[in-house]
């Protein structure tokens, strides 16, 4: 990655509008990362509360005038003081468990502005979910059809639905990140949808609000969205002409965020072109959900990392951090890519090497970058970008070790909002065999 040159004016990273070198060290928003690092250790999340609220103000751009709710998929990044940001921007929460739905309620989230996702609800989530008021259940097939009708039924309710179809149609994503395919475990077949949605209209322990679908994640082309509205528009023409009216339409997530030269379409720009095609067939008044996960929160933070050792080889260099796959997953499951720049520039002349970016667990694959070109030595900081969704939500203990601290930046503000786990905080549900 080519380094700014020494400027006194902030230059802020492709991609990531609020984190920015000043005078060669990295800030987020006006936080100097150097002095984070220093005082909280690493390896340290770090958000910008500003970058969450302007990626969010580009969908409501895109829906300005409209009948429009924004669900932020809180598996991106599930920390309460992310979900506070949220909550009191107005949005609403696409969870997915039982465990994401006391989150967002104790984070101050609107019960009824909650949709609940995932092939895989039990009954004793439904319900919590019930009980809580939440405004959506987003049914992935029959058999939870029946199981939710029953559920509600026994507590003298009616849950509300919207079925997640399945439109069939190519993301062009990682294979594991798309899910709107034929052979993808989500939502119903589109041909079988009809049938199932006259089905659900007649269990009495529901009540038919909406359809739904999401395709994919880290979507960075409009075609696939606009092939997806075509097909579920279809579908909504003839489940509408069946005699069940359908209150509102919620077209997922998504859409992707830069990691490394991509281009998504900015959120009001991909809604511009979505809207014209709801607003060409006749549906422009109909109400609009929607949940994005990664693209509010992906390019709000960063992950600092210490490097502890430099250990040059015959074949490869090696850059050994003290961030791992247990914080940084995804490039070991997803071959995924995260840019990793200094903290503190070295200034023009600094010899750069070739690293592979690794952490200490012990796995081969537990690496964060391929082939980096680095001038660093042992102590310096890095920071890796992009690392606001699917980061902490997806951290683990693997090797015991404690999950790393988050901070929220607000302007010169750094709030704690998750200190770092301790070995004893690890080891509080175990205990040892007694006689
Ligand atoms: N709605 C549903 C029903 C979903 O399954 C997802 C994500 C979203 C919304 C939010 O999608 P987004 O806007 O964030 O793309 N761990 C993977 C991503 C998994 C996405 C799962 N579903 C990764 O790190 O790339």
């Amino acid at each position: 990655m080519n380094h700014p040159v020494t400027q006194a004016v902030p230059v802020a990273l492709p991609g990531h509008p609020f984190v920015a070198y000043r005078n060669d060290s990295l800030q987020v928003e006006n936080v100097a990362l150097s002095t984070l690092a220093r005082e909280h250790g690493t390896p340290l999340f770090v958000y910008s509360k500003a970058a969450m609220l302007s990626a969010l103000a580009a969908y409501q751009r895109g829906f300005a005038g409209r009948d429009a709710q924004i669900c932020y998929a809180m598996k991106a990044n599930s920390s309460l003081g992310v979900l506070q940001v949220f909550a009191q921007a107005g949005c609403g929460f696409d969870i997915v468990s039982g465990g994401e739905l006391e989150r967002v309620l104790a984070a101050g989230g609107d019960a009824q502005k909650i949709i609940f996702s995932g092939v895989g609800k039990t009954r004793t989530e439904m319900r919590q979910a019930l009980t809580a008021g939440i405004g959506c259940f987003n049914v992935e097939s029959e058999a939870e059809l029946e199981v939710l009708s029953s559920v509600a039924s026994t507590m003298n309710l009616r849950a509300p639905v919207s079925i997640r179809v399945n439109p069939n149609v190519d993301p062009k994503t990682h294979p594991y990140i798309s899910t709107g395919l034929k052979g993808n475990k989500f939502g119903v077949a589109h041909e079988d949808a009809l049938r199932i949605y006259q089905h659900a209209a007649s269990l009495k322990g529901l009540q038919v609000v909406g359809i739904d679908c999401h395709i994919g994640s880290q979507i960075t082309d409009t075609a696939p969205y606009l092939d997806a509205m075509d097909r579920v528009l279809d579908l909504v023409t003839a489940i509408e002409a069946a005699g069940i009216p359908l209150a509102h339409i919620d077209f997922g997530g998504g859409l992707g965020i830069n990691y490394n030269d991509d281009a998504p379409p900015a959120a009001d720009a991909l809604w511009r072109l979505l809207l014209a095609k709801l607003d060409a067939r006749g549906y422009g008044g109909k109400k609009l959900m929607i949940e994005p996960g990664r693209s509010l929160v992906g390019n709000a933070g960063v992950c600092l990392t210490e490097v502890l050792y430099l250990k040059p080889g015959e074949q490869k260099n090696f850059c050994i951090i003290d961030a791992a796959m247990n914080d940084l997953p995804r490039p070991a499951l997803y071959q995924a890519f995260h840019a990793i720049v200094p903290v503190a520039l070295r200034g023009t002349g600094a010899v750069e090497a070739t690293y592979d970016v690794v952490g200490p667990v012990c796995e081969s694959g537990d690496w964060i970058g391929h082939d980096r070109a680095l001038s660093v030595a042992a102590g310096d900081h890095l920071a890796v970008l992009s690392a606001g969704a699917y980061c902490m939500s997806m951290a683990s203990n693997y090797n015991t070790r404690g999950r790393a601290a988050e901070l929220l930046i607000d302007g010169s503000q750094v709030h704690l909002i998750r200190r770092r786990e301790n070995v004893q905080d690890q080891m509080r549900q175990e205990q040892l065999v007694t006689a």
